[in-house]
């Protein structure tokens, strides 16, 4: 089916990183893999959980090591958004994890750029810290980034959740602020409401990514139903790392029943088994969401974007 036209606000560039791409690329740097080919990389992609996942997801960036590479694989996701109805995208990307490989953020930023320029998709960078790394590392990322922060829309924070709460880079957060960025985290994905409260209170972010287990405190709820603070949720992602057993119990319709401004997404396409049209594909089917639902939900992308009024009435 053809969902209608929409933003993806949740999207980890290196998540779109396919098995095909990690050989060519392997091939093209001359690294030898720990895989027999690529069915046999995918078969690993079983996750028990969110960190089964990140050692993998972060074992295959080792391949992307040039601009051509972050080049090729931006490319490819833009095209991607173009035949599938994404017209605006928000791309996370994780320096860090680069940085320390011995890649400079210039290859990395100036590699998505050339991408970001050639696309006939609106998009633009959201720069993430790793939040099981160091604040003192986050703040170095973001020193490093400074050159190039009219590239930059945003900050914001992923990685492994559990143990390293939002509160550990308040000072990062305020830096990025003061240097007129906006602002998300991911929070509630397996960590506790508690979190998604700090990203607000102590990161002052705009959007909250995933937010799924808020639905465990009803004031919380309640605030994020009164702000209309946005969730971008990823259902087939939650699904793949085990936060619901099947879709069916994904309670992405008891958010929107709450009167939560939820958007869907992709996360990490290349491993949870579908890009945005895919999930909304997958919720449409497994949810029963109406047509107007999912009107809702591709609108509610657009709102809850980085765009200015012009550019989100442009496509709304
Ligand atoms: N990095 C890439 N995907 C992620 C996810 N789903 N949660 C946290 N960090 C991530
Ligand atoms: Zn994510």
């Amino acid at each position: 089916m053809n969902t209608p036209p929409k933003a993806e606000l949740h999207v980890h560039i290196e998540g779109t990183l396919e098995p095909e791409m990690v050989f060519a690329l392997a091939r093209r740097n001359d690294i030898a893999l720990p895989h027999e080919s690529v069915a046999d990389l995918r078969a690993k992609y079983e996750f028990a959980d969110l960190q089964s996942f990140l050692d993998i997801y972060y074992a295959n960036m080792a391949v992307l090591r040039t601009a051509a590479d972050f080049r090729d694989l931006a490319a490819a996701y833009l095209d991607r958004c173009a035949a599938h109805g994404v017209r605006h995208a928000e791309i996370f990307f994780d320096p860090q994890a680069h940085l320390k490989r011995g890649v400079a953020m210039e290859t990395v930023i100036g590699g998505l750029c050339a991408a970001l320029d050639d696309s006939e998709v609106s998009a633009s960078l959201i720069l993430c810290f790793l939040r099981d790394e160091s604040a003192e590392s986050a703040a170095e990322a973001l020193r490093l980034a400074e050159p190039f922060l009219d590239r930059i829309v945003g900050v914001g924070l992923d990685s492994a959740e559990v143990g390293h709460p939002p509160s550990k880079f308040t000072e990062v957060f305020r830096r990025a602020h003061e240097l007129g960025l906006r602002a998300v985290a991911h929070a509630g994905e397996e960590g506790p409401p508690e979190y998604v409260r700090e990203a607000l209170d102590l990161l002052g972010v705009q959007r909250i990514d995933h937010g799924i287990r808020a639905l465990e405190d009803p004031e919380l709820v309640e605030r994020l139903r009164r702000e209309q603070i946005p969730l971008t949720v990823c259902p087939l992602s939650n699904v793949r790392l085990g936060a619901f057993a099947e879709l069916g119990h994904h309670t992405l319709p008891r958010l929107l029943e709450h009167g939560l401004l939820v958007t869907v997404n992709s996360d990490d396409p290349a491993y949870f088994g579908g890009y945005a049209d895919e999930n909304f594909d997958a919720v449409r089917r497994e949810l029963g969401l109406t047509p107007e639902q999912l009107r809702t939900l591709a609108a509610n992308s657009f709102r809850a974007s980085f765009l200015d009024e012009d550019g989100k009435a442009a496509f709304l």
